[in-house]
């Protein structure tokens, strides 16, 4: 078993699209290990999306990111982190594949409705920005 992390973005949270998501991941066998609406802070995406520093998109992403509350997910499966982009689709909607959630709720390039981690590595270091510890 291995884990990953998927946010919900914010325009999917400010129009209440969150069952729908949360029914793709629990009918896909993803097992929710913690699960929580949080605003997160300029300093948590700036460190979050720290990869991105220096792109042209990357000031209006931390401000997309801290614009509302998202909801942040702790999932396990086997082969969690391949499994759940082969899920959420391309980071474009327009280039997703029918049937992955970008596909399906994904509205331009920014606003693409979910984040996935995009390797084990990167899912630990985000489970720990977002979740602490803990959970
Ligand atoms: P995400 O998978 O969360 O990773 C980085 C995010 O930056 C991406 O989804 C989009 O929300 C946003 N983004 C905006 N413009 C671009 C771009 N040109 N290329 C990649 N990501 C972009």
């Amino acid at each position: 078993m291995s884990q990953t992390y998927l946010m919900i973005k914010p325009e999917l949270v400010a129009d209440q699209i969150i069952g729908e998501i949360v029914k793709m991941l629990t009918d896909n066998r993803f097992r929710v290990l913690a699960l929580e609406m949080k605003r997160l802070d300029v300093a948590q995406v700036r460190r979050f999306y720290a990869e991105h520093e220096g792109k042209p998109f990357y000031e209006d992403l931390v401000a997309y990111i801290t614009s509302g509350p998202v909801v942040a997910v702790r999932l396990e499966k086997d082969n969690a982190v391949a499994d759940l982009r082969a899920l959420v689709g391309a980071t474009d909607p327009g280039a997703a594949a029918p049937g992955t959630i970008r596909y399906l709720y994904g509205r331009s390039l920014q606003n693409n409705g979910v984040h996935a981690s995009d390797s084990d590595a990167s899912a630990l270091r985000e489970l720990a920005i977002v979740f602490g510890d803990g959970t």
